[in-house]
This record gives structure tokens, C-alpha cells and sequence, in this order.
């Protein structure tokens, strides 16, 4: 029996090729593409590629390529059942039943589709072009967006009385037109409706882009009408298992590695009009465990962005509680909290995409730290309140499945608890958590940072220290002109900052077009994001810190040149070597 395309598409849009390949092979990030050992072939120089764009892996020592399948597949010798299998379950899916019902399902499926297809394609056009929707235009005009958004989003309008049902009824069953939540029946009147009526409405995509539900606006303010409404759940859409735009938002994943959450249809396409299109929203509805998995599938960093209301803030939190029980390496989890009454779409209209990234930057918040500050906004400083405390922290950490990050988390909780308690800490008193085994992913960091010389660390201490305070250093660019780098990689990037610094006039990180692998590495490895995490937004320590950076710098120099002059002098023997090495040793002494 063959597979339905529709089901093995949606394996290979959930998984990337190299979070597949990475499973087995180790991959390091080259331009667009991956490159690593072939699995093939026993080899010390890759010449495997992974293109995750393109959907396939190739392998030029052996001629091997193909897209997922192919690949566990031959790697794990499966038959192409097995793999579907293997990957359906990496992927988060029910595995494919062969049955009756499926056949029907499959049937209803196309039918789905097609409804809404037709649906929402024809009042799109509508919006676009009858005369007489000029209120939606008009709404949309006083919102500023145009035509750009309006088909990027798909926007339609449906009119008062509309009347697609009977269209609709040449071709399908009443039953099944009621199945796709866009019409239900009334009771009192004995008619069928459109639920959407006389609402702009906005399309919600399966991951592979396909209409499945909707959201719909009212455009006049009615008090007995909801704001919003949505699609009730169907056999195809269940709300915890969707996002808003995730299937254009996933398509960035291969450029960038963060993705904003927000609440509201308007806030992604807010966001988008200003140039910020990996956005994702959750419908209405609380975050579910299933939407961070599958944002994880593709983003590393989760940025949640709710309004700046006690609503928003309400929803942070919950979503915060819950979703600490997925962190995972490598992944994270952020908080961004807006100024008061503002939503993602309010704040970036006013303030641009440059402000938007910066206020980021500034102001995210990572799930431990926001956790732990709103259990502290709650704690007085007696016995009782602090013993709940620890309590509630202890209770949330335990939780994650994960037992690395479990470990990190409780450790620090409690290190930021007993700074609290200054007098336990005097008795050096310490917790100690369960000794967990290190795991794969701790020993590759560990066998990567090994391959990393002392003077590349300084050198992304430096460019990390730059890179996060590009306002401070642009206008003291007189206190890091004159620091010499080593490494051919880090001197080009700290060539373009310097470049950019003297050349405009308020840059952003986006303007260094900086290689993501380099930034990646840099992020990764600076020994001093650890320091820095700590005390983000005192100018005055991180000159501080500047400055050791740039003395550690000139000393590794002093260091290179004496090293030179000794092997030169142990040839030579001449006087003006040893006076110069003199020289050198004296400044080495005096820094
Ligand atoms: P908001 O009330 O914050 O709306 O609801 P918004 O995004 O700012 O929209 P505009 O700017 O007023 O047009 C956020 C989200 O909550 C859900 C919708 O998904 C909405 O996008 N919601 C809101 C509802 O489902 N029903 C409602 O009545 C209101
Ligand atoms: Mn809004």
C-alpha cells in the first residue's frame, strides 16, 4: 500500500534534513548548507553536505544522496515502511494506519482542503476587488496595511449576507460543509450560516500551507459581538497543534535561529509589514506543550512576546510553567514584556524593526530568570514566605524532563536563592543536586571548545562584548580602535564593526550581516556571556570589562613577539635581539 503524499510531506516539513543527519553524523554549519563526515565512506575530510533549503544530503566521495527517507534508510538499513515510521515518530505524528477509516479520512481530507480553497481564495479577491467592500479597505487603510500584507496573509472580507453556501451545495454534502466549521446550522431560524459573516477574515495554514481554519475580525465595534472568532476545532484542525503563520515562518528557519510568539493575528502581521517575519501565533488559546515541540523542530530560540497587559502577563506566566518541562540543550525559552498597553503590533508600528530587535536584545528575559524574578515579586523576607519560595522553585525545576537542564535550573534557582540568604552562604553551606551522566550534547560542546586556542576565546570575548553593546562602543569607538586580533576570522568581523561604527549612524546587529556560523560559534564559546549575563546594562562594568579583554589581548601579543624573538635570538645571538627581547620582557612584567 503506498503512503498518502500529503502524510510524507508533512514528515519532511516537520523535520529538517540535518536535525535528521545530526542525529548520527556531526555537522558544522557551512554558508547555507552542512557539512560533516560522510557516514558512507570512512574519511578524516568531509565531503557530506546537508542542504536543509533544498531538502536532501549529498555525498561527493560516494555519489550517495536523497532527501530523509533515503537517508535512515541507508544509514540504518531499513525498509522504506520503517523509516516512514522512524520519522513519523521523531516528527511528532501518529503513525499512518492502512484501514478503511483511513481511506475515508484521506477522502474528507481532499475534500477539506478544496472547501477551503475555494473559501477563503474567493473572498480574498473580494477584499481586493469588489467595490463594495470598501469599509474593510477603508478599516485596513486606517490600520496602515495595503496590499502587500492583505496577500501575504491571504486577508479576506466576508459581507453581511453572504451566500457561498448554496455555491458550495452543488458539490457537497450539507454534512460535510458543517464538518469544516465555516457554516453552522440555526436552529431557531432552521438555516444554515456563515459563522464569519461580516468579518475580515484570516486564514490559519497547516505547516505545509494549506487553509484549515480561520479568524475572524468584526471591523465595527458591536458590544454583543466577540472581537475575534475562530474556527471550532475540526478533524483537521486542533487548535494546541496549530500556530498562526508557521508555515511562512518556518520557511526563515534556515536563516535565523529565534522565533517570536505573540498573541494575535494583527501582531504577526504588524510585525511582518516592519520587516520581522519569523512570527508565530497561538490563537487565542494557552500555549500547549506540542506548539513548543514543533517550534523547537525548527527554531532554537523561543521568544514569547505577549501584550503588555496583567492579561499578557498572566499568559506568560502560564506559558512559561508549562513550558519549562520541555527545555531542552541548546534550545531556549525567552520572555520579552512590552511597556505598558502595548501589543507587539502597537509597540512596532510606533518604534520600527530596528528598536523592535534592539528592545530584544535589551530586554528578554530567559524562562529561569523570568520564573524565578516573579516568584521573588512574591516573596517577603520571613521564614515562612521563603521556605514557600524554594518550595515552588524546587516544584517547577523538577518538572523538566530533561535531566541536564533539570540540573541547571535547580542549581540556579538555589544559587539565587542562597545569595538571599547571606548568612547560610557565610557557612558554605551548599545544595547539592543528583550527579546526572553528562550527555552527548554537553561532551560535543566540550570536544568543540577543547579545538578553540586561549587567544580565539579572548577574541570572542571581545567581539561579544562589542556585539551586544553596539550603541556604548559606537560612541566610544576611541577605547577599541587600536586592539589588535590574531585569528584571520575574528579580525575581519572586528574589521566590520569597526567599518560600521565610523560609517552610520545607528546600527543594529542585522546591519553587520555578520556569518551566522561565525555569530553562532561566538555566542556559543565567549567565555564571558557567562559574566556578562549578569550585569547587561551597566555601561560603566562593561568598560570595565573591555579593558581586561584588551590588556589580556596586548599581553597574548607580547607573549607571540617574545616567543618569535627567542627562536630568532637562539640563531642570531646579537645584541639589538637581546635588547629587544629585554625591552619586551620589562612591558610583559609591567602589565
Ligand atoms: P487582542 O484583543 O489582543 O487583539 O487578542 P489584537 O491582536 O490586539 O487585535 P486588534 O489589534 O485589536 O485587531 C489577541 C488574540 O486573542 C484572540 C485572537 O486570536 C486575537 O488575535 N481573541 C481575542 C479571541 O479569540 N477572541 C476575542 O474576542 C479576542
Ligand atoms: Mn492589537
Amino acid at each position: 500500500m503506498k503512503y498518502p503524499k500529503e502524510y510524507l510531506d508533512e514528515i519532511k516539513t516537520r523535520l529538517k534534513v540535518s536535525s535528521v543527519v545530526s542525529k548520527t553524523v556531526s555537522l558544522k554549519k557551512r554558508g547555507k548548507e552542512f557539512i560533516g563526515l560522510s557516514p558512507f565512506k570512512n574519511e578524516k575530510t568531509p565531503s557530506f553536505t546537508v542542504n536543509d533549503e533544498k531538502e536532501f544530503y549529498h555525498c561527493f566521495a560516494t555519489s550517495e544522496h536523497g532527501n530523509i527517507f533515503d537517508f535512515v534508510m541507508k544509514t540504518q538499513n531499513l525498509k522504506f515502511g520503517e523509516a516512514v515510521k522512524h520519522l513519523a515518530q521523531l516528527a511528532g505524528m501518529q503513525p499512518y494506519m492502512f484501514s478503511k477509516k483511513d481511506e475515508e479520512r484521506e477522502k474528507k481530507w481532499i475534500e477539506y482542503k478544496s472547501i477551503y480553497n475555494e473559501y477563503v481564495n474567493f473572498y480574498h479577491n473580494e477584499l481586493l476587488k469588489n467595490e463594495t467592500f470598501s469599509v474593510a479597505r477603508d478599516y485596513l487603510k486606517n490600520r496602515s496595511l495595503g496590499k502587500d500584507e492583505v496577500k501575504k496573509f491571504k486577508i479576506g472580507y466576508i459581507e453581511k449576507n453572504p451566500n457561498f453556501l448554496d455555491k458550495f451545495k452543488k458539490n457537497y454534502s450539507e454534512e460535510t460543509l458543517v464538518e469544516t466549521g465555516l457554516f453552522y446550522f440555526d436552529d431557531k431560524k432552521k438555516i444554515y450560516v456563515e459563522r464569519f459573516r461580516g468579518r475580515l477574515i484570516f486564514p490559519i495554514n497547516n505547516i505545509s500551507g494549506y487553509p484549515i481554519a480561520l479568524g475572524g475580525r468584526i471591523i465595527e465595534s458591536l458590544d454583543y459581538l466577540a472581537k475575534y472568532i475562530n474556527s471550532p476545532e475540526t478533524i483537521f484542525f486542533k487548535k494546541g497543534s496549530n500556530l498562526y503563520n508557521l508555515d511562512l515562518a518556518r520557511k526563515l528557519s534556515n536563516k535565523l535561529d529565534h522565533i517570536y510568539l505573540v498573541e494575535g493575528y494583527m501582531d504577526v502581521v504588524g510585525l511582518a509589514k516592519n520587516g520581522i517575519e519569523n512570527v508565530v501565533a497561538n490563537l487565542g488559546t494557552s500555549l500547549t506543550d506540542r506548539q513548543i515541540l514543533i517550534l523547537n523542530q525548527f527554531f532554537d530560540d523561543i521568544i514569547i512576546c505577549f501584550d503588555g497587559d496583567e492579561s499578557g502577563y498572566k499568559a506568560a506566566l502560564r506559558a512559561a510553567e508549562n513550558s519549562i518541562k520541555e527545555l531542552k540543550p541548546e534550545k531556549q525559552i525567552s520572555f520579552l514584556f512590552l511597556p505598558d498597553k502595548e501589543d507587539p503590533d502597537s509597540f512596532v508600528n510606533k518604534n520600527g524593526k530596528a528598536n523592535f530587535v534592539d528592545f530584544t536584545k535589551q530586554s528578554k528575559l530567559s524562562i529561569h530568570q523570568f520564573i524565578f524574578s516573579h516568584y521573588k515579586k512574591q516573596t517577603e523576607n520571613n521564614p515562612s514566605s521563603m521556605a514557600i519560595f524554594e518550595k515552588k522553585l524546587r516544584a517547577i525545576a523538577n518538572t523538566i524532563k530533561d535531566d541536564f537542564i533539570r540540573k541547571y535550573v535547580l542549581e540556579y534557582f538555589l544559587e539565587k536563592i542562597s545569595d538571599l540568604t547571606p548568612y547560610s552562604n557565610q557557612q558554605k553551606k551548599k545544595y547539592y543536586v543528583k550527579r546526572t551522566k553528562s550527555l552527548e550534547t554537553t561532551k560535543k560542546y566540550f570536544n568543540e571548545s577543547k579545538s578553540l586556542t586561549a587567544v580565539e576565546l579572548k577574541e570572542f570575548s571581545l567581539l561579544y562584548l562589542l556585539i551586544n553593546n553596539l550603541h556604548l562602543f559606537q560612541s566610544n569607538i576611541h577605547l577599541i580602535e587600536n586592539i589588535k586580533l590574531f585569528t584571520e576570522e575574528n579580525k575581519k568581523i572586528f574589521e566590520v564593526l569597526l567599518k560600521k561604527f565610523k560609517s552610520e549612524n545607528y546600527i543594529t546587529i542585522e546591519d553587520l550581516n555578520l556569518d551566522s556560523f561565525l555569530l553562532d560559534k561566538i555566542n556559543k564559546f565567549a567565555p564571558i556571556k557567562h559574566i556578562l549575563k549578569n550585569q547587561s546594562d551597566n555601561d560603566e562594568k562593561t568598560i570595565e570589562l573591555l579593558e581586561d579583554i584588551s590588556r589580556d589581548l596586548v599581553n597574548f601579543d607580547l607573549e607571540f613577539r617574545i616567543q618569535e624573538l627567542e627562536s630568532k635570538f637562539s640563531v642570531d645571538m646579537s645584541e639589538t635581539t637581546f635588547n629587544e627581547l629585554k625591552e619586551l620582557k620589562k612591558k610583559q612584567n609591567l602589565n
